[in-house]
């Protein structure tokens, strides 16, 4: 395909929300917005994800829970946070200085009455354009399990969810699972408008010298460009599962991993890992796009969302 002139349209749209471009931080990795929008204007990204925001305030989990891994990371925060409360007297107001795109509201809970309750306070925020549910969470009332790895489960908080807001529903799955498909398939049924994918692989670093685990939690999520294999295939998977718009996430860190995760399946991309590496790494990502929509040869950069599909199909 030869190079065009044009200047791309890097619009993309999720469940009827416009971002003029699919680059999103991912939600952990970017607080509120507020420490990067020292670095750069956040008004150049498609949208940002906010930090997983429970009930309750949270201190998280106690440290060390950061440890390095070959091409990653692992990470045992515990959901640190200020609670939905003071999220939407004190960060929502701040956000809206410095941001005014859309903003994916992530959620997380340990009940399905929490998650319910959490959205429901969220519907007159109007920033909040999209509620990304966290099923990566223990359920309290099923010895700690979380809801992510039950179909019945993530189809329960899907529904409930569903019942309390005119929002678009993203639930956002785990990968530590047989079948993220299954998950998938079961958070459609139930009302989800979309899902994103993936969350962190549970992993663990053992010290040689204490012969003890490096997380205080001793299990931490991986990250980071080890993940982006993982998924690419998972994002491939649920794509040919379901009708829903995918946000594809894990180990992202450059423009040709945003465009092969959308040839994958996903209609926007958020990036992890690779933010705290590199504070500027959105912004490099966004100014790199129309140079690589050139060299792909495509106008729209929604046209590149599942293309390797039909590809497959006509082979
Ligand atoms: C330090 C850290 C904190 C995270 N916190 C959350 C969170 O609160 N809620 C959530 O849904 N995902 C959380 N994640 C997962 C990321 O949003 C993302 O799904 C995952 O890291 C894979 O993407 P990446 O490889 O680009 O980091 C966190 C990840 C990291 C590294």
């Amino acid at each position: 395909m030869g190079e065009l002139n044009k200047t791309p349209d890097l619009s993309v749209t999720l469940a009827g929300v416009r971002l003029k471009n699919p680059v999103i931080p991912a939600s952990g990795t970017f607080g509120y917005g507020r420490e990067y929008a020292e670095f750069y204007d956040l008004n150049l990204l498609g949208a940002f994800a906010w930090k997983g925001t429970t009930a309750q305030p949270r201190d998280g989990n106690p440290p060390p829970r950061i440890a390095e891994a070959p091409a990653g990371m692992l990470n045992a925060i515990g959901l640190q946070n200020p609670g939905i409360d003071a999220v939407i007297r004190e960060e929502v107001p701040r956000i809206a200085r410095t941001f005014q795109g859309p903003v994916i509201a992530n959620v997380g809970g340990f009940t399905v009455e929490e998650y319910a309750e959490n959205c429901r306070k969220l519907e007159d925020v109007e920033q909040c354009a999209i509620l990304e549910i966290n099923i990566s969470c223990p359920n309290v009332h099923a010895g700690g399990r979380n809801f992510g790895t039950d179909p019945k489960a993530a189809a329960e908080v899907t529904a409930a969810v569903r019942r309390v807001t005119r929002k678009p529903v993203f639930m956002k799955l785990t990968p530590n699972v047989a079948d993220i498909t299954e998950i998938a398939r079961a958070c459609a049924d139930a009302g989800a408008d979309g899902l994103c994918l993936i969350n962190t692989l549970l992993g663990m670093r053992v010290d040689l010298n204490t012969r003890r685990p490096v997380l205080a939690n001793r299990t931490g999520g991986l990250s980071g460009p080890a993940v982006f294999p993982v998924a690419v295939r998972m994002v491939w998977d649920v794509y040919e599962a379901v009708r829903l718009p995918i946000i594809g996430c894990g180990g992202v860190s450059r423009a040709e991993d945003v465009a092969e995760m959308m040839l994958a399946g996903a209609s926007a991309v958020e990036i992890g890992a690779a933010n705290l590496r590199d504070p500027y790494l959105c912004k490099r990502i966004v100014e790199a796009l129309p140079d690589l929509c050139g060299r792909l040869g495509v106008e729209r950069i929604s046209d590149l969302t599942g293309a390797a599909h039909e590809q497959e199909a006509n082979i």
